[in-house]
């Protein structure tokens, strides 16, 4: 069964101005995976369309990019900030990394997963689609949660939700992502065939003022599952008992949580 709805409305626009630090790690996977002008790249998950605009300049006017997302209010961003452009090489559609059977063999040269990989549930069958679209030397790229993270925003989550009254409902796991390890992403992409595969991570210390912000921050970026599982009348509960668990993480800099993010990168053969 899949964890994971796609229902927010009100989010979209917030994620749109919060995003930054999913738009840096998206800016830095494109670097690493050389995205070069003429190319055409598909954006997985593209949310509001902030890295496809981005790639659009990379490719130029000789390349092409499509930026597919399920969510038509993100769509609906995306297609807006097209309006005040004159872009001729980048189009938003709705769609999932479920639906690429939509797009022909070899239709791509770079396909990117930015922050979007740990909301897969069947990650083999959405890798092995993905290669299926890719030209031969095709590059697939893919920033994602760390599951081996034990001082996320998510561990708190987890670690506040697995106890009483919420334990009961949390077990159910609805609205909750599916992180990988870098051992299994690493294994999945060389089962489907990938080759030159590198799969590291960037594991930093971020520190914020207030647990407000960050669970705001949390919600925007889980389009609608943030605490999902959790009745309506036990969340502004649940809401004040991150917050305290978010406080116990203060430091003289403020609270302190890691991120650990896995950079993945591998070429079609
Ligand atoms: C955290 S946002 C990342 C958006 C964008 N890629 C970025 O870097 O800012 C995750 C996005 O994944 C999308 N998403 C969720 N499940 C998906 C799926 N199965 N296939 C494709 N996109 C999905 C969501 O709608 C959301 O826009």
């Amino acid at each position: 069964m899949d964890n994971v709805v796609i229902e927010e409305s009100k989010l979209a626009g917030h994620y749109d101005s919060v995003s930054n630090v999913q738009f840096q790690l998206g800016c830095m996977l494109i670097e690493r995976m050389r995205i070069r002008e003429g190319g055409a790249v598909l954006d997985v998950g593209c949310g509001t369309g902030r890295l496809a605009l981005y790639l659009s300049k990379i490719v130029k006017s000789s390349g092409n990019v499509v930026g597919i997302d399920p969510s038509i209010h993100r769509i609906d961003i995306a297609n807006n900030k097209l309006k005040n452009r004159m872009l001729q090489n980048v189009c938003f559609k709705v769609g999932s990394a479920e639906t690429l059977k939509s797009f022909p063999e070899s239709a791509f040269d770079d396909a990117c997963y930015s922050s979007v990989f740990h909301w897969i549930n069947d990650k083999k069958a959405v890798l092995k689609e993905t290669y299926r679209v890719l030209n031969k030397g095709g590059k697939i790229g893919i920033t994602t949660i760390n599951r081996d993270n034990l001082h996320s925003f998510r561990a708190v989550m987890i670690e506040v939700l697995g106890k009483p009254p919420y334990a009961e409902y949390a077990k159910k796991g609805e609205g909750r992502s599916y992180p990988a390890t870098m051992k299994e992403l690493e294994t999945l992409l060389a089962k489907v065939g990938f080759c030159e595969i590198t799969v590291d991570c960037l594991i930093k210390k971020r520190h914020y003022d207030s647990p407000q912000k960050l669970i705001d921050f949390y919600e925007a970026s889980s389009f609608g599952n943030f605490m999902r599982s959790v009745p309506e009348d036990l969340q502004a509960n649940a809401r004040c008992d991150i917050k305290k668990e978010l406080e116990r993480r203060r430091t003289p800099s403020g609270i302190e949580l890691t991120s650990n993010i896995i950079f993945a990168t591998a070429k079609k053969m």
